[in-house]
């Protein structure tokens, strides 16, 4: 009974568990932020581009660590490497980074449950632009709102983790995701009949060339990077739980295309809103959906105020869902090291790594507030987490595993994990083990080079 728990019961509980991991606020909030700050179109050539030969490949890799090695990460690295301890600690570092990253991610994510909130009590209504404007920075810089939101958001991410893979974790995402996809096809319907649409569209398609530059392909790589949570062994950690069946090459495409069409659609119903209103930009920066959305909610159906009321109603329910399904594979991730390895019960170290994330948390909260002023090597807590995860342990954690899988890992065992024991035909094999030999390498470590600012990429 114990064993099969920890296995997903169906393939198509194991894809929206881990399509689940990856949408999130990087499709719904980032993406638009990123396409709205890198001029549009051209932007999403190269994300898609960036997701084919970089995305896919990465996923296919942890899948293969995952399942390939059962029980968590750090098993995984080390059944994986033939027994060899030493990458048992390498398997620590996406591990470290389930804790940092949820930890400044449930901020964010308690910020959409508060804007759910709003939008239920119909707060938005009547609100000027300043309006919208000062509350967002009053909210955010108070000391006990966020982390009273951040804390729900944790305690029902630990719940539903606490209820184990099949019962909390499967049946949540067979739950959540069709939800998801339901009411962001409603959004892009409402969203493509407003005025202008046609605008918001044409930036979203019409690629100008002339304003790709080095920096713009490499925040495309990152964005891909982001969105599909490879590097940070999220989705090693599902892998853990896949069945033998499941053609691990076909999954990882149909993640990341169940993740660039909520990305693109995001985009749909956001772009032709902005654009709706005369004189606002699609550059708005992170505020974007706190600031600049519930006032163009307002505006475009200021005269139907049922419907500025159910819009804002949708998206924030739409953001809230994204946030918890990858929140959850980011406590999983901790929680299920704990729980093979200190062999303490499932809720117990559930309860455990949520109250460290929550502690975490509220260093990052207050980062907006009362402990703005506190700086680890030049950034508040916020940014300090931010940088080490997306900008340092994300790239290197994806590079590490694709070293150990093209390099150290015998390509026998590779091979067979990726075929099911020669049981599937795997045409892309030959292309996947150069890619995760040559190309990805060097793709992060131009992205992670990137990242940091380093002056010799000026030509680029
Ligand atoms: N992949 C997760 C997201 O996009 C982290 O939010």
């Amino acid at each position: 009974m114990g064993s099969t728990k920890n296995v997903f019961a169906s393939k198509i509980g194991a894809i929206l568990a881990a399509a689940g991991s990856a949408v999130g606020l990087g499709n719904v909030w980032r993406f638009p932020t990123e396409v709205g700050a890198n001029g549009g179109a051209a932007f999403i050539l190269i994300y898609v581009l960036s997701m084919l030969i970089l995305g896919v490949p990465i996923m296919v890799t942890e899948f293969a660590i995952g399942r390939h090695g059962g029980e968590d990460v750090t098993h995984a690295f080390q059944k994986m490497s033939g027994g060899k301890r030493g990458w048992r600690w390498m398997g620590l570092l996406p591990m470290v980074s389930g804790f940092l990253v949820l930890s400044y991610y449930a901020v964010v994510a308690g910020w959409t449950l508060y804007y759910l909130f709003e939008a239920l009590m119909n707060g938005f209504a009547g609100k000027s632009p300043d309006e919208f404007t000062n509350d967002f920075v009053a909210f955010s810089s108070d000391t006990w709102q966020p982390i009273f939101w951040m804390g729900i958001i944790i305690a029902m991410t630990c719940a539903i983790v606490a209820l184990g893979v099949q019962k909390g974790i499967e049946r949540s995402a067979k739950v959540m995701m069709p939800q998801l996809f339901f009411f962001i096809l409603v959004l892009v319907g409402c969203s493509l009949t407003l005025p202008n649409a046609g605008l918001g569209l044409s930036f979203l398609f019409s690629p100008d060339f002339s304003k790709v530059t080095g920096s713009v392909v490499l925040s495309a790589m990152g964005q891909a990077f982001f969105s599909l949570s490879v590097g940070i062994g999220c989705l090693c950690t599902y892998a853990c739980y896949f069945r033998k069946d499941v053609d691990l090459m076909k999954d990882s495409f149909s993640v990341a295309g169940i993740d660039t069409l909520v990305a693109l659609l995001s985009g749909l119903i956001i772009f032709p809103a902005v654009y709706s209103i005369p004189g606002l930009s699609p550059d708005a920066g992170p505020s974007l959906v706190f600031i600049t959305l519930p006032n163009v909610f307002q505006q475009v159906f200021g005269g139907i105020p049922w419907l500025a009321y159910v819009f804002s109603l949708i998206f924030y329910l739409l953001l809230v869902l994204a946030a918890l399904t990858s929140s959850i594979s980011m406590l999983e991730m901790s929680v299920a090291y704990f729980h093979k390895n200190l062999h303490l019960s499932r809720p117990v170290a559930a309860v455990i790594v949520s109250l460290v994330c929550l502690a975490l948390g509220i260093f990052c909260s207050l980062s907006f507030g009362d402990w703005s002023e506190v700086k680890m090597f030049g950034l508040n807590f916020f940014d300090f987490f931010d940088f080490l995860v997306a900008k340092f342990i994300m790239p290197v954690g994806g590079m590490v595993m694709c070293i150990f899988l093209g390099w150290v890992v015998d390509e026998r065992v590779l091979r067979a994990e990726l075929t099911n024991n020669g049981t599937l035909r795997s045409p892309l094999y030959s292309t996947y083990r150069f890619i995760i030999r040559y190309i990805a390498p060097l793709c992060i470590l131009l992205i992670f080079a990137h990242e940091l600012g380093l002056a010799w990429l000026d030509w680029l």
